[in-house]
């Protein structure tokens, strides 16, 4: 029999999917099952965002711009401009996901036996791409116990080593759903500067802010416009996880052009996808702002102080809510 590789078998499987048998199995027994274990919004995605989508595809889907569909970009770009970043169209690529995005950038900025440190809790794909792209993971510990607090910038810098490349991290962080405040931001930025590390920023949350908190996009950081790379997705801030479209964001457009050698190999995003995202992306803010009113914030009220409800832990956060269960699998 022909034998599969030892890069496959050895690949971390992602944990989110070991579950489903399980929650499948759970259900055939009549067991009502709720899912936390993939993030799949429960809001409805823009009304009307798809009506007539496929009136531009009435003869055939073409491939599109291997770094994606321009009107998108500068979509994306105008988007950005309520977090008060400016960004212009050929300093973000689109990508088949933020999955793609991190991939990329990953494969990007960092060899074989290089070291990217990042924070835990943290999105446990991360571990699946750092490993197809060869790279290990530092990670700094913070527990649940004590509400997964963000790391202090001297244990970020303890853990940067010669083979260090690039600090990762979510912002909003998932799971945790704790938000980097900007002097935080500020000083991963100074640290990255001064150690000539890329600082990656997974923002693929950053509409899922409470009340009145400021989300700060590390795009927003002076000085470093060589080190910081946003990686950001239409998944969650419209729900609309299966379009399958994500973008990398970064003034090195150097790097990007680099990323974009990737882009080529498999040819072009999704077409539809983008179609969709150009339309949400120029939806007035007020989408997001009555997203905030009508779901995080009942959900924190029920949830003022709580660290423990039964089983189910959650900390307490100023971005994305997710209980988080201990659990063995
Ligand atoms: C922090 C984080 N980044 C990236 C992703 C993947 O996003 P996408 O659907 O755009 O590939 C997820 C999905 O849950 C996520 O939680």
């Amino acid at each position: 029999m022909p034998q599969l590789s030892d890069r496959v078998k050895s690949t971390f499987a992602s944990p989110f999917r070991k579950f489903l048998p399980l929650a499948q199995q759970a259900k055939d027994r009549g067991t009502q099952v709720i899912h936390l274990n993939i993030g799949q919004p429960d809001f409805l995605m823009p009304k009307g965002s798809l009506d007539g989508i496929a009136d531009d595809y009435l003869k055939y889907i073409p491939y599109g711009d291997a770094e994606g569909q321009m009107p998108l970009r500068k979509a994306w770009c105008v988007y950005y401009e309520k977090f008060g970043v400016a960004l212009k169209a050929d300093e973000l690529i689109i990508t088949c996901g933020a999955s793609e995005g991190i991939y990329f950038t990953l494969m990007a900025v960092a060899d074989a036996g290089d070291e990217i440190i990042v924070p835990e809790p943290f999105y446990a794909n991360y571990n699946g791409f750092c490993q197809m792209a060869g790279v290990e993971i530092v990670s700094i510990f913070s527990a649940i116990e004590d509400g997964f607090p963000i790391p202090d910038i001297d244990a970020f810098e303890k853990a940067i080593g010669p083979k260090t490349k690039a600090i990762l991290l979510s912002n909003p962080n998932n799971p945790s759903g704790k938000v980097y405040d900007l002097k935080m931001l500020q000083s991963l930025a100074h640290l990255a500067k001064k150690h000539d590390l890329f600082l990656l920023v997974d923002e693929a949350y950053s509409e899922f802010i409470y009340e009145n908190y400021e989300f700060n996009s590390a795009l927003t950081l002076p000085g470093i416009d060589k080190n910081v790379v946003v990686i950001d997705s239409i998944s969650k801030r419209f729900n609309a996880c299966g379009v399958r479209v994500g973008a990398i964001a970064s003034r090195n457009t150097d790097l990007l052009q680099h990323i974009a050698r990737y882009s080529r190999l498999r040819l072009s995003p999704p077409m539809l996808g983008q179609t969709f995202a150009t339309r949400a992306l120029k939806l007035p803010a007020e989408y997001h702002v009555q997203l905030r009113g009508g779901i995080c914030r009942p959900a924190r009220n029920h949830t003022p102080t709580a660290q423990s409800d039964g089983e189910c832990l959650i900390p307490r956060t100023r971005g994305r809510l997710l209980p988080l269960c201990p659990v063995a699998y």
